[in-house]
């Protein structure tokens, strides 16, 4: 029997309208990646995350509509591929309950994207948490229950998201450590050779610079923008630095090697700007009016576009969300109640393993211990003098460690006063306390 497919899935944030720069560093090799044999594609439209930055139901509805032709345009199969829209699928908010039951609230407040918006907050003396919604402090639970609902392998994201990804593998984790093997860990797959490519101003194209160029503005407009691209004051005639000319990194993300190598030789001799700006214009538009054209005929027809998402994201709730959700629901115990003594039964079987302390002595000939809950480490103990003194206080965090350490829950990561040591990266002081309650739940 072969091994099933490898699964591809990425989210794509309907906010905004898609520019060169998603093109070339996100929707081009996305399509590319999904012809590839033996991958599962799952792409799609996140716009119930959209509803945490963009609350004008118009945009997130027009927003919504364009990115969907935009990909269909741009050759996605929608046969081969899984291509839905998030808040079709019910399942999704449902599963992102069940994990954020699990997930640590310690870990959320430490999201990048939470803790920034903490920072300008504090920066402009506000109260930490003015204007923040609880949409923006959830927002890698949910994210995590997109992956984990079709139990993805693989995440292709840009670097910023790669701490969403590691949240998505805890939290799943957790899950299955609490509820029995439920969930596949996602890796994050970092695309390293796509471009970013320059916007207008020549520093990185982003809605946030406003320096983008729309994927499908009309030829007249494209032309114009690209002629505004800024430049050097370098005359016609004078040899110009290709690499650090941000018309010439937009030329490249289009032409092949042959091409390339000959503008980099024009560069060289003295093209003129004019010329320059030109033929990049015209290499983009080769490339980019036939989806242009295919991407008015579909935004022409939103009809259309409506039924196929409703039909992608039907089929996938019938073979695989609505199930596996059933499955996760027996877990946790939102089950039958008729069946409830049965089940009881084979769960007191399969009860997860304790957490374990482990002894061991370091190489700076002091004695250690650590305490792991399956292969997750809590924490972390300091050097000890014998391995008495490492033994009585494992005693001691067993018997009373919850009630000794609460008054520390809270406090961040240092357990200090105790000696006793530290929390593993990742872990909440709540986990600590969950793990040390069930060695007193043992003893009594
Ligand atoms: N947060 C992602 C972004 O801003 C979008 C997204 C939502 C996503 N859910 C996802 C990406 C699931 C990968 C997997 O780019």
């Amino acid at each position: 029997m072969s091994p099933r497919p490898v699964r591809v899935l990425t989210g794509i944030t309907t906010s905004g309208t898609p520019h060169l720069g998603n093109y070339v560093g996100a929707i081009r090799p996305a399509i590319a990646a999904s012809r590839g044999a033996d991958v599962e594609s799952y792409y799609f439209l996140a716009d119930l995350h959209a509803l945490i930055k963009v609350q004008e139901p118009a945009r997130v509805q027009r927003s919504t509509l364009e990115i969907a032709a935009t990909w269909l345009a741009c050759g996605l199969e929608p046969e081969r591929v899984r291509f839905y829209r998030q808040s079709d699928i019910p399942e999704i908010t449902e599963l992102t309950w069940l994990l954020t039951c699990v997930a640590g609230k310690g870990i959320l407040n430490r999201a990048h994207a939470y803790k920034a918006a903490v920072d300008r907050n504090r920066a402009e003396g506000e109260d930490d948490d003015a204007g923040i919604n609880a949409g923006l402090f959830m927002y890698p639970v949910l994210m995590a229950a997109d992956i984990l609902l079709f139990n993805a392998d693989r995440v292709p994201v840009g670097r910023d998201q790669i701490q969403h990804i590691e949240m998505a593998r805890d939290f799943g984790q957790r899950f299955n450590h609490l509820y029995g093997e439920h969930f596949t860990l996602p890796e994050v797959e970092i695309e390293e050779r796509v471009a970013t490519l320059p916007g207008l101003d020549g520093r990185k194209m982003s809605k946030s610079y406003d320096n983008t160029i729309p994927l499908f503005a009309q030829r007249a407009e494209l032309k114009k923008l690209i002629f505004s691209i800024v430049t050097d004051s370098k005359a016609p005639g004078e040899p110009k630095d290709a690499e650090g000319s941000a018309l010439f990194q937009l030329y490249r993300a289009f032409a092949g090697e042959e091409e390339t190598a000959r503008m980099r030789r024009a560069f060289a001799e003295g093209i003129a700007w004019g010329e320059a700006k030109q033929q990049v214009f015209e290499r983009i538009d080769v490339e980019v009016a036939p989806l242009r054209e295919r991407y008015e005929a579909l935004i022409a027809r939103p009809e259309a576009i409506e039924r196929q998402l409703r039909e992608g994201a039907a089929r996938l709730r019938a073979q695989a969300a609505t199930p596996f959700l059933q499955r996760l629901r027996e877990a946790v115990g939102l089950r039958d109640l008729a069946r409830a003594p049965v089940e009881a039964k084979a769960d007191a079987g399969a009860a997860p393993a304790p957490p374990q302390f482990k002894q061991y002595r370091e190489s700076d000939g002091r004695f250690y211990f650590k305490l792991v809950d399956g292969d997750r480490l809590l924490l972390q103990s300091v050097g000890h003098d014998s391995p008495r003194d490492a033994g009585q206080l494992i005693a001691r965090l067993k018997r009373e460690g919850g009630a000794e350490l609460h008054h520390l829950a809270g406090q961040g990561v240092h357990l200090g006063q105790h000696l006793v040591g530290h929390l593993a990266e990742g872990v909440a002081v709540e986990e600590l306390l969950e793990a040390l309650a069930r060695f007193a739940a043992d003893e009594a």
